[in-house]
């Protein structure tokens, strides 16, 4: 069904939104369950399209799961059937590679396809299977994917060319059952990954270097029963955040971290923002003039990509020039163009880079959600614009963030879905 939103921009929003649960922890515990054949029981699992997704490759798999009240997940992964993972569904997501190590691991086979996910760069696949390879496995290429085998895995010293999130974790979940102990180098230090680590940890895997750039993985021969409750997503809390800024209305955010968020609410500051930032919320305290500041996506606990385009919808209301500098993937910065559409000002320098000049009066029109974090940034835009916006494609919000024109009607937008 093609679904659109239907936004009436320029209103004041007001009240308190609340943060759900980190879709790239729980998509990430959720593959892990795969490790093991006791029960998981998972909670605060966001109720979005890519969840839905990754619970129909475990279900194909053969994974027991049952889905109790809102977001509360159990799973468990005796009678694993195939160690194929779903070419037509996988095919979709980014974190579908990480079945594979823990299908290697649980049945000495494991065929993936090529894992697509957002269209926001090249995305190559060869650190996962450069680090498949170091564990022992062979490889071969399929029509759609590859297959990797492997009698036992055998504990490994593997070296991250580059920082890589998904990498890191694929890496990680096939250490857990591996003979011996791992070393993964420069590996990613994301909030995701920490929380990963200490319920495989509580599981009983033993892993040591969560949040540093050196993991130490001795392999256990199996993992027990838990329970895990998801943290919350700090992308969705920042992007919560801008919105309030943008739309210059005193929101406060609540149920989130800020010590992952620390880049962004300096820079937000540095901007004038005026925050009251709690334990677990962000208040926007009053309404202050902007001025432009410059960001430099890094991984964490630099500022996060996934935060880049909604921060480019502030900087179109901040005085100043502002530099965008998107150094992780480099198609990230199309969505651009539908913001120059609404009447901001902003050159493209080259693929990394935009040049936001602001501020500027955005108004109202027809625009297409280009993947999950554009998304949410063209929608930020329309609701700070005047006038009507429609926003269409909207799977690829939904892949992202849960009920979203119901929560964010709940603080005063004007948003309604338009189902054709
Ligand atoms: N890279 C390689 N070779 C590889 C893998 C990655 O060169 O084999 C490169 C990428 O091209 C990129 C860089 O490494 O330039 C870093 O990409 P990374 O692998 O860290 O990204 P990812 O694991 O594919 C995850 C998130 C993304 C988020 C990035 C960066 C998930 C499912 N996805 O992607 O989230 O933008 O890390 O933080 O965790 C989203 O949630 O909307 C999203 C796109």
């Amino acid at each position: 069904m093609n679904e659109k939103f239907l936004i009436e921009g320029g209103k004041k929003l007001k009240g308190e939104i609340s943060v759900k649960g980190s879709k790239n922890t729980a998509l990430k515990v959720l593959s892990a369950c795969l490790l093991t054949d006791e029960p998981w029981t998972v909670s605060n699992v966001p109720q979005i399209e890519d969840i839905f997704r990754t619970i129909e490759l475990l279900e194909k798999l053969g994974v027991k799961i049952t889905k109790h009240e809102s977001g509360i997940y159990e799973l468990q992964a005796k009678n694993i059937k195939s160690n194929q993972i779903d070419f037509q569904i996988g095919q979709r997501l980014k974190s579908s590679i990480l079945m594979a190590g823990p299908l290697l691991a649980r049945k000495g086979v494991a065929e993936f396809p090529h894992p697509g996910g957002c269209v926001i760069g090249q995305r190559p696949r060869d650190l996962f299977l450069d680090g498949f390879k170091a564990f022992g496995a062979e490889i071969k290429i399929k029509k759609q994917g590859w297959k990797i085998t492997a009698k036992k895995i055998k504990a490994c010293k593997f070296i991250f060319p580059l920082v890589s999130v998904t990498a890191t974790e694929a890496m990680i979940l096939t250490a857990v059952l591996a003979r011996g102990k791992t070393i993964l180098k420069n590996a990613a230090c994301e909030p995701e990954i920490v929380a990963l680590i200490n319920f495989l940890n509580f599981c009983g895997a033993k892993i040591v270097g969560a949040g540093s750039p050196t993991i130490e993985i001795e392999g256990v021969k199996y993992l027990k029963k838990g329970k895990c409750q998801i943290i919350p997503d700090r992308i969705e809390a920042g992007s919560f955040v801008i919105l309030g800024l943008a739309a210059k209305s005193p929101i406060k955010i609540i149920n989130l971290n800020p010590e992952h968020l620390e880049v962004l609410l300096l820079l937000l500051e540095k901007a004038g923002a005026d925050l009251k930032i709690g334990k677990d919320h962000v208040l926007i305290n009053s309404i202050q003039p902007l001025k432009a500041v410059d960001i430099r996506t890094h991984e964490y606990p630099g500022f996060p990509t996934d935060l880049q385009a909604p921060f480019t919808v502030l900087m179109t209301q901040a005085k100043g020039l502002s530099l965008i500098h998107e150094t992780i993937f480099e198609g990230r910065l199309f969505y651009t163009d539908f913001l120059n559409q609404l009447g901001a000002k902003t050159i493209m320098a080259d693929p990394h880079r935009v040049i936001v000049q602001g501020p500027t009066k955005l108004c109202g029109r027809r625009m297409i959600s280009p993947d999950i974090r554009a998304g949410i940034a063209l929608l930020i835009a329309a609701l700070a614009a005047k006038g009507q916006s429609i926003i269409e494609n909207v799977y690829q919000i939904d892949r992202g963030y849960e009920n979203i024109e119901e929560r964010l009607q709940g603080i005063g937008a004007n948003i309604r879905r338009i189902k054709e």
